[in-house]
């Protein structure tokens, strides 16, 4: 994991097999750690700051990031869209060059993905993705993790299933999945299929480490066979003017309890969360076979890990 020292964290692509499950060891390590606070807790990012520039809403990045980074003894600061310079009277790149002085990591929620490489390229600190419109990787590691934490540490040869909009949350879980040995199968409408170079680089990652991936248009064929069933949201935060679109195009996706009884036998489920009731029924969301809260907590756990083998203590 050291090789995260000093290093943007732009999406899962960039990990190493290996680096990715060092990094959920890590994240597991410091759950047991940071949840016995009867003990003194180690302080390794003492006297360290991220800014984390938010230009759109947020509650579990936001919170775990803040929280975590409190834990390991140093300090966030929350930059919401009308806090700051940027975008009204400042560039992304003075931006960069500016908090770079102040900050030791720098984490940001932006539109578009290109605004994550600008930031990156004119920060002279670490940056975080924190969700831009074709990424997650925050997100793939406590989803990961909460796999881990069912499942047991090797997930080779377990088959996840996405069935919904082929967005940024996918992207990386389809990297990652395949990283860690597993089976992807991808079920979107037509139109709203995975970005096509991120899927590339998944099918040819899949070879290498001997699992398969499977498009389809049909929900059903795509949790025939899945130890996992995730979805996220049909409208993501900017496409809300297509709301009534989306909804009709997205009509037989919806995860319910009668989708769930066609995949493996003790699927688990999963979803990022914010959701909506149109993508996952209360059913499902809230049965035995739902890991959405652990997932949840994992944000976290995870995102310490990333902070921390930024600064080069993991
Ligand atoms: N899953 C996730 O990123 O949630 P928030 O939008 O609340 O941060
Ligand atoms: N796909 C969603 C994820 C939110 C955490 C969005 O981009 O809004």
């Amino acid at each position: 994991v050291s090789t995260l020292k000093g290093k943007h964290f732009i999406s899962i692509d960039q990990l190493s097999n290996d680096e990715l499950k060092g990094l959920l060891a890590a994240s597991h390590q410091y759950k047991e750690i940071y949840s016995d606070k009867s003990k003194p807790l180690p302080r390794p990012l003492n006297g360290h700051s991220v800014s984390m520039i938010f230009q759109k809403r947020s509650t579990r990045t936001r919170v775990s990031t803040e929280t975590g980074m409190s834990l390991l003894g140093g300090h966030a600061l929350f930059l919401g869209p009308s806090d700051i310079q940027l975008g009204v009277n400042e560039t992304m790149r003075d931006t960069a060059s500016v908090l770079s002085r102040f900050n030791d990591i720098v984490l940001a929620r932006v539109y578009a993905h290109a605004d994550i490489i600008e930031l990156a390229k004119y920060s002279s600190v670490p940056v975080i993705n924190a969700l831009s419109d074709l990424h997650h990787p925050l997100q793939t590691l406590a989803d990961l993790m909460a796999l881990q934490q069912h499942f047991g540490t090797d997930l080779t040869g377990k088959t996840v299933a996405w069935v919904g909009d082929g967005n940024n949350v996918l992207h990386d879980l389809m990297l990652g999945s395949v990283k860690m040995g597993m089976n992807v199968h991808i079920a979107t409408p037509k139109g709203y299929e995975a970005n096509a170079d991120v899927l590339a680089k998944t099918i040819e990652l899949a070879k290498e480490n001997n699992c398969q991936v499977v498009t389809t248009n049909v929900a059903e064929e795509a949790v025939k066979g899945a130890d996992v069933v995730v979805t996220d949201t049909w409208v993501s935060m900017g496409q809300e003017e297509e709301y009534a679109k989306r909804v009709k195009e997205f009509e037989g996706y919806q995860v319910n309890t009668e989708l769930m009884g066609k995949a493996n036998p003790g699927a688990v489920f999963l979803h990022c969360l914010p959701r909506h009731p149109e993508e996952v029924t209360d059913e499902v969301i809230y049965s035995d076979a739902s890991l959405v809260f652990p997932e949840a907590e994992n944000r976290m756990w995870t995102v310490m890990a990333v902070m921390a083998a930024q600064m080069g203590k993991v």
